[in-house]
């Protein structure tokens, strides 16, 4: 497990942000996949240092729940009149049942310790028809990840970091939520010259960073510090981001 209290914390901000037309990137692709009415009451879980949390609340007009396990994470997160950030986790989440209307789960359910116990506990505060939109790698197709290339054993450990598709959806079913046969993709913007996705990755705010040795690393990083050097420009291709629609059914 990953505890983003240790060291991902100090580098989350700057190492993760967001590149200025993604967020309206994320907004428009939640929008067309959430229920139409308006206001929303929308839970963030494992809202992080709530990238997207204030940007929920202007979308959907209502009150947003940002669930986060990591006090440090937490601590950043902007504050915003409609969003209310609580410590708590997936597999306990300190909302009341059938209280949210939409659920958005960002590249967090591969660190819960249970994803079971996680998505009972989301369809549990979810009022029926509510929709949660799962963005997540899955294990069975990783999307071939630029700098993979640089550290031999990256692309094995996000494999077994992420849950298959299958997986994702019979645990779903168990959990009592419905979901889509196959995941939507995304073309949200990421750096795209060689330079600047070095300069990003550098700060290694990925968490698969945390489970790689450090001469792995070492290797990695050299290497990858001279492409960018020898090539800054070289444009990188768009890798588009899996996301799976689940609903709470009606009745
Ligand atoms: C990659 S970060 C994503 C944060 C945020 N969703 C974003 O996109 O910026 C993963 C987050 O999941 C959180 N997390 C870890 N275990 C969790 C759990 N059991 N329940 C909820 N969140 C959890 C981590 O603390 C971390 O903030």
């Amino acid at each position: 497990m990953v505890d983003y209290d240790e060291r991902l914390h100090q580098v989350y901000a700057e190492g993760r942000a967001l590149p200025a037309d993604s967020l309206g990137t994320w907004m428009r692709a939640v929008t067309d996949l959430a229920p139409i009415e308006r206001p929303l009451t929308v839970l963030d879980l494992g809202c992080g240092i709530g990238r997207f949390t204030p940007a929920l609340a202007e979308t959907f007009g209502g009150p947003v729940y940002g669930v986060e396990p990591s006090t440090r994470m937490l601590q950043q997160a902007p504050e915003h009149p409609a969003v209310t950030y609580l410590e708590g986790s997936a597999e306990s989440i300190p909302l009341a049942d059938e209280s949210c209307d939409l659920a958005w789960l960002f590249l967090t359910i591969h660190h819960w310790a249970d994803p079971l116990q996680g998505l009972r506990e989301v369809r549990r505060v979810l009022r029926p028809g509510g929709v949660v939109f799962l963005r997540t790698q899955f294990g069975d197709r990783m999307p071939d990840i630029y700098w993979y290339r640089y550290f031999p054993s990256a692309r094995q450990v996000d494999a077994s970091m992420y849950l298959p598709l299958d997986e994702v959806r019979a645990l779903a079913a168990q959990a009592g939520l419905v979901a889509e046969e196959q995941p939507r993709w995304v073309e949200a913007s990421e750096p795209r010259t060689l330079r600047a996705a070095y300069e990003r990755v550098k700060l290694r705010a990925f968490s698969t960073f945390e489970h790689l040795a450090e001469d792995e690393l070492d290797r990695g990083f050299a290497e990858f510090e001279r492409d960018a050097a020898a090539d800054p420009e070289r444009e990188l291709p768009v890798v588009p981001a899996g996301v799976l629609l689940l609903r709470r059914p009606s009745s």
